[in-house]
């Protein structure tokens, strides 16, 4: 990876609410602090929203829809406008970078190589859709008379869209860009870790010149903010990105309003190496698949199956690489790791590493906290597992891989699908058969052959099982953004 740039920390310049153009205060004027997860410290004051402020927004966003000049916009202006924000965050990539950092806690490194150019290539893509989708002329029977029958791709209207804090502003890209590109407007509750770069982004929307309502941002708590929007009887669908327990809990909620939803949950993806692959490409491999975000990744390869001949000797490697991973300032370019987003999440992690230990399993490196202030883990590698361990079985969210031998490729197969998830899957090998009947058998909504964590915003994104409904990304994400009408003219 090229040195990244030096990148300091900027000011924030927004923590209000984004609701029909304006910046303002919540409701009831609470507010919280948003932390650097690098040393445990306030960052900002960001306003706690409840029902009240999620009204406003939703009413204007349903103004925006139906009467406002974006309901008249021609599609390909709406690309336009997409075009100028791509351009927007691109002039101000280093300032969003430098947010993200801040208040996640992952390294510019990696903010400058994947979180910000996929950000930029998101709207960009979805940009070039907004004038591009076209309905179809059907060929219907004419025995009942002559008709022209047709079809429209509308947009499905007021979009809830409620998000995580592992990649905040990649994540506000995925949910915008397909909702814009159908013309919906939307309601974006950011992470209540991390709302800091969702607000640059509504900041530099409103400079591209979108219409008030057809964004807005309410920042605010799950249980108050995330529920209302979920619960209110004017929002046509809710997008989700996080816990399948929230995504539960969601369901349910939204049944009443018979709301669409999409969802991409959680996973416990099975990467599998195969004695014959190249052994260095597989150790890089396993290291992006488990330490990249520093784990925070809902497609982690957080299980790893060894072929038995080559188990030991890949352990060695991988442990070598995980011990001399450069832990550290999520701001130093060096840093290839930095820190847990929270300390509920450092917790959690902690609490994991204490389970393994106790199910039997041995921890070859990490297992413990890095240096004395903010929320590190050191890159953590479990061997001696068994298939039905906690560790092996529940989303850690950390840097914690837990390693199982396999005999071979029915049992690796079997293995691999033993876990509620299905999010994503990687394979190992120079044999090409012994890849594609992994990648055709594996139930896993991506699978990976000799590469990990590869994205694309034209790639479809999604779960099976456990880890979602619908897809993000790719052609796939414009269906969920939209409507279909079937309009049939009488010729007679
Ligand atoms: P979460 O699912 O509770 O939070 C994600 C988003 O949902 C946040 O914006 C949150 O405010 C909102 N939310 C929470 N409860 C809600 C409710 N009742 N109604 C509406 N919105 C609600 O995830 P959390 O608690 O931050 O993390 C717990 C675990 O979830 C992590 O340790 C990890 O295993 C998993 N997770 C998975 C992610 C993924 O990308 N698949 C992302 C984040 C967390
Ligand atoms: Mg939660």
């Amino acid at each position: 990876m090229a040195t990244a740039p030096t990148i300091r920390p900027p000011s924030v310049r927004q923590t209000r609410n984004l609701v029909n153009g304006e910046w303002c205060e919540s409701h009831t004027g609470k507010s919280f602090d948003a932390i650097n997860p690098a040393t445990g410290e306030s960052i900002a004051a960001v306003c706690d929203s409840d029902h009240h402020d999620i009204d406003s927004a939703v009413s204007a966003a349903r103004r925006a829809l139906e009467v406002g000049p974006w309901s008249r916009m021609s599609a390909r202006d709406r690309g336009k406008l997409m075009f100028t924000l791509a351009e927007l965050i691109e002039a101000n990539a280093e300032e969003l970078a430098g947010l993200e950092v801040l208040n996640n806690g992952k390294p510019v490194s990696e903010v400058m190589a994947a979180d910000v150019p996929l950000v930029i290539e998101t709207i960009r893509y979805y940009a070039g859709w907004a004038d591009k989708l076209t309905g179809e002329t059907i060929p219907v029977d004419d025995k009942m008379g002559q008709f022209l029958c047709y079809t429209r791709r509308e947009p499905v209207g007021v979009c809830g869209q409620i998000i995580p804090w592992n990649f905040p502003m990649l994540m506000t890209a995925w949910k915008w860009g397909p909702a814009l590109a159908c013309g919906n407007t939307l309601v974006l509750k950011p992470a209540e870790q991390t709302p800091l770069t969702a607000l640059r982004l509504g900041e530099l929307a409103s400079e591209a010149g979108f219409p008030p309502g057809v964004i807005n941002i309410v920042n605010g708590f799950g249980e108050t903010a995330g529920d209302a929007l979920v619960k209110h009887a004017d929002v046509d669908k809710i997008a989700f990105t996080g816990e399948y327990k929230t995504a539960q809990i969601i369901m349910a909620n939204a049944a009443p309003t018979l709301k669409r939803l999409t969802f991409e949950l959680g996973g416990k993806s099975p990467n599998v190496v195969f004695a014959d692959a190249d052994i260095e490409q597989a150790v890089n491999g396993a290291m992006t698949g488990i330490f990249f975000n520093q784990g925070e990744v809902c497609c982690a390869g957080s299980r790893l199956f060894v072929e038995r001949g080559a188990h030991d000797d890949f352990v060695d490697a991988f442990k070598d690489r995980a011990q001399k991973r450069k832990l550290g300032d999520p701001f130093s370019p060096e840093t290839e790791q930095g820190a847990q987003v929270s300390q509920e999440q450092f917790e959690r992690i902690m609490g994991y590493i204490n389970t393994g230990k106790q199910e039997g399993a041995r921890c070859v490196t990490g297992g413990e906290r890095f240096g004395d202030k903010g929320f590190f883990v050191k890159p953590t590698i479990f061997t001696g597992v068994k298939n039905d361990m906690r560790i092996a079985q529940e989303e850690i969210f950390g840097p914690v891989v837990t390693v199982l031998p396999f005999e071979d490729t029915t049992q690796v197969v079997e293995q691999a699908n033993e876990t509620m998830f299905g999010l994503a899957a990687a394979v190992w090998t120079r044999d090409i058969s012994k890849a594609l009947n992994f990648a055709n058998t594996v139930r896993a909504g991506t699978v990976w052959v000799n590469c990990y964590n590869t994205f694309d915003p034209a790639a479809p994104f999604g779960g099976y099982k456990f880890s979602g409904h619908g897809r993000e990304n790719g052609r796939e994400a414009l269906n969920a953004y939209s409507e279909v009408k079937t309009v049939w003219m009488n010729l007679d």
